[in-house]
Order: structure tokens, then sequence, then C-alpha cells
């Protein structure tokens, strides 16, 4: 077991190039499965539920080697099942459910139940495909689905569901006739998925809005020539969250800064200077922070996954913030911890109301899911003295080289067995034991 230290309190300074997203790179590996043959793809995040999801595809049958790029072989499936001890460890494996029914026409997945975050159902996932021909039952755990064959439809979601989405729009890329997905979710990672599945020949229209019309074909061709996952907007934000809170300088680059409209205007509203120059994101903090009021939305709104951050940084704003959660029911699992570095944050039902305080203190604190681990990361860069983040494998699973992107921007930061106690000299050399 290993834990993050961190000396917090210095001024973040530089430049973090981001990575391909997490979020846009597990549908696309999923959707390789509709295209028989070997599939290369650019930019793929070095995380574990990357790993995790080339391990799944690898027991479908789909071997992969991955130096740099990513080749797939997806040319023969062997088996058409999601087990538990897969799904239970990333919930994204449920992405396989419509590409091996619209391959093979049938598929055994494990029911993902709930997580750290919410209950999470996949109900709008399973309406979706079965309004496609598809046949679903649950026993023992699983879902069994089967199909003769997909038939376009017109579907309509209760909720605009990320992953429901993309296992419909995956499903309905290869069933006969048209289909119409109306109050699908808009998220840029949906965009990508879509572009991706274009280059494989499939045929869509209105992505990025709430309607997809999709077109079915007879059959997709792999994406021999190699295609480039887009830049992890979530992570890039991260970052710059990273240098406003340190009263820093942080330039994230590599980015598409469109997709950072929301997360930007709330730093400029927090007193940041935010300045956009091509694929470049810079924020630069030198006043104090001013309280911002916020509200997670499906795309184009707020987005759930950078809530975490912004708590972290509003709990050092010069007056009261509210933090609304509409997205998930249990996402406020970082408040408790921020509490032990000395935030004031009191949860009324979803929202999180946070009187900045004039400093945070170095403390021990254990990370919950993700998006909270980032948030703690944040707050120990800018609080006084020393603090420690356990639990780790959340933040493994989502952001690539963590420790030494924060290292090259100044972050004094390593990364050690549980039972060791970081080195200063380490600390303030950037040197990381394990990174
Ligand atoms: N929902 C239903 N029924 C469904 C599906 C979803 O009621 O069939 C509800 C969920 O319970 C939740 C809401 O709809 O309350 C939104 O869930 P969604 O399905 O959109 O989320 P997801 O596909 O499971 C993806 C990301 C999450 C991100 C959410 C929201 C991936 C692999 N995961 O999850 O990312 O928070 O969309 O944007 O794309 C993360 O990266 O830390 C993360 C959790």
């Amino acid at each position: 077991m290993q834990k993050l230290v961190v000396e917090g309190g210095h001024p973040l300074q530089g430049t973090v190039p981001i990575s391909g997203a997490k979020n846009a790179a597990l549908p696309l590996l999923a959707a390789t499965l509709l295209a028989p043959g070997e599939h290369k793809l650019e930019n793929v995040p070095g995380l574990a539920d990357v790993s995790m999801m080339l391990s799944l595809l690898g027991r479908l049958g789909c071997p992969s080697l991955w130096n740099g790029k990513l080749r797939l072989e997806t040319s023969r499936i062997f088996f058409s099942e999601a087990p538990h001890d897969l799904v239970r460890k990333m919930r994204a494996s449920v992405l396989v459910l419509g590409p091996l029914l619209a391959r093979t026409g049938h598929a055994l997945v494990s029911l993902p139940g709930g997580c750290a975050i919410g209950v999470r159902p996949i109900d709008q996932h399973l309406k979706g495909l079965e309004a496609l021909g598809c046949r679903f039952e649950l026993s023992d755990g699983y879902v069994h689905g089967r199909v003769d064959r997909l038939r376009g439809a017109d579907i309509q979601l209760d909720v605009p569901t990320v992953g429901g989405t993309e296992n419909i729009l995956m499903a309905a890329v290869l069933a006969e006739g048209h289909t119409t997905l109306r109050n699908a979710a808009a998220e840029p990672e949906i965009e990508d998925l879509v572009r991706f599945l274009r280059s494989l020949g499939a045929r869509i229209e209105g992505e990025g809005s709430s309607t997809l019309e999709i077109d079915g074909v007879t059959s997709l061709r792999p994406s021999a020539a190699g295609y480039r996952i887009m830049p992890d907007r979530i992570e890039a934000g991260t970052y710059l969250v990273a240098g406003a809170i340190t009263g820093g300088k942080v330039t994230c680059i590599d980015t598409d800064p469109v997709h950072l409209d929301t997360t930007i205007d709330a730093l400029r509203r927090a007193g940041c200077e935010v300045r956009v120059d091509g694929n470049a994101v810079t924020v630069e903090r030198t006043g104090p922070l001013r309280p911002v009021d916020i509200v997670t939305r499906p795309h184009p709104g707020f987005p759930t996954d950078m809530q975490a951050q912004l708590t972290a940084l509003l709990t050092l704003a010069q007056g009261t913030s509210t933090i609304t959660e509409t997205i998930f029911e249990n996402r406020f699992m970082h408040v408790a911890e921020l509490h032990r570095m000395g935030a004031d944050i009191r949860v009324q039902s979803n929202t999180a109301v946070v009187q900045g305080v004039v400093g945070l203190k170095g403390a021990a604190v254990m990370a919950t899911d993700l998006r909270a681990s980032a948030g703690l990361v944040l707050a120990a860069l800018a609080a006084r003295g020393s603090s420690e983040i356990l639990r780790l494998h959340h933040l493994d699973r989502g952001y690539e080289a963590l420790v030494p992107k924060l290292q090259g921007i100044g972050a004094h930061i390593c990364r050690v067995d549980s039972e060791a106690r970081a080195p200063r000299a380490e600390l303030h050399t950037g040197m990381s034991a394990t990174a």
C-alpha cells in the first residue's frame, strides 16, 4: 500500500501536458469490438482503468499491444462475458454490453451495482437496447442479453446518461434502419465516440446535441490508420485548480479550451486570471479568492467530475460559496476529509455551503473516489504543513503520472510505501520513491 506525502503552501508554476481522456478512451476501447480487425489508437492514457478495459477485451479474445500507441486485435471474439471481478473494479466494463450484443448477438455482463458516489443503475442502458430488439434476463447478479437482429427505433431516455447513450449508440450503429436517440447525453467524450465510430464507417448525426440520429450500417472497418483520443478536460481542470488554489501560475498544454469553458468561467468568477492561447490554457492568481455558487449539470453545464476540486478551492475563498450536486446523490465524501484540514463546510441535502477560511492545515486524509481524491490532493497542496493521502488506487484510475506532473510545476509531493515517512530532502528535490 502506498500514500502520497505533500508539503503544502508552495505556489505552483509551470506547464503541464494533458493526457488523453479516460472517459473517452474507455468507450472507444469498447467500440473496437464492433469492427473486426486491427485497431490503432493514439493518446491512450496510462491509467489503471484503461489497463482493466484492455484485460476485459483480452478475456473476450481480443489481445492488445501498448507501447506509446495501442494496437488492438478484435478479429475474433471467443467469449461474451464481462465477469464480476472486473466489473466490480471498474463500472465502465458495462460499456461492452452494446458492442457485444451488436457483434455476437449475446452478452453476459455482471451488474455494476452502486459505488462510493451513488446508486448508479443501468436501467436506461437496458431500456434503449430493448427498444432496439434486445431481450434481457437478470439472474445471479448478471444481466444476460440476447438479440437476433437489431432494429432501429425511436428512443427517449428518462435521464441523459453518458454510459447509457454510449451503449445504445454503439448498438444502434449496426442496427437495421434508423435510430433516433432523444434526451441523449452531449458530453464531449460522446462527441469523440461519434467521431471514432464515423471513422469506422458509422453514420451518425447530432453529436453535441441532445438528439442523435443514426443510420445503421451492415459492417464497420477497423481504425487501422490510428485514431487520436481527445484530451482529458477533467485532468486539465484539476491542474488549473492546482495553480489557482496555491496562488501560482500554471499552463495546461495539449488541451481543448472549448471543453473547459465552465471550469474557466468558475475560476474567473473566483478571481483568477485565465488566458487561452490555442491549445493552451493558463491560470494565474495574484489576489484573494472570491466565493462562487456552482450547480453541477449534464454537459454543457458544470461537470460533476470537477465538483470536488472546486469545493477544495472555495474552502479558501473570502466569503460563502454554495456547491449543488445534481448528478450523483452521494458525491460529498471529500467534505469530511476537508474538515480534517480545517475547512468549514456544511452539507444541506445536495448542497455544500462552503464558508471560506484563512488557511488549511495539513492532515492525514483518506480518498474515497477518484475526484474526491483529486480534491484532497489540491487541498493538501495549499495547506500549511504536511499531508498524507491514503488509498491511491482511486487516483491511479484517472490521473496519468500525477506525481511527476505535479513535481514538474514545483509541488513538494512524493509517493511512498504507507508505513514509510517521506524524507524531507526527497520532498524538496521533488524526487519520488515510486513515481
Ligand atoms: N442513471 C440512471 N440510469 C441509468 C444510467 C444512469 O438513473 O441507466 C443516473 C445515474 O445514477 C446518475 C446519472 O444518471 O445519477 C448520470 O449517470 P451517467 O450514466 O451519466 O454516468 P456514467 O456513464 O456512469 C460517466 C463518467 C463519470 C461521470 C458521469 C457524469 C465514464 C466512464 N464515467 O459515468 O466519470 O461522473 O458520466 O458525467 O465516462 C469520473 O471520471 O470520475 C466519473 C465518475
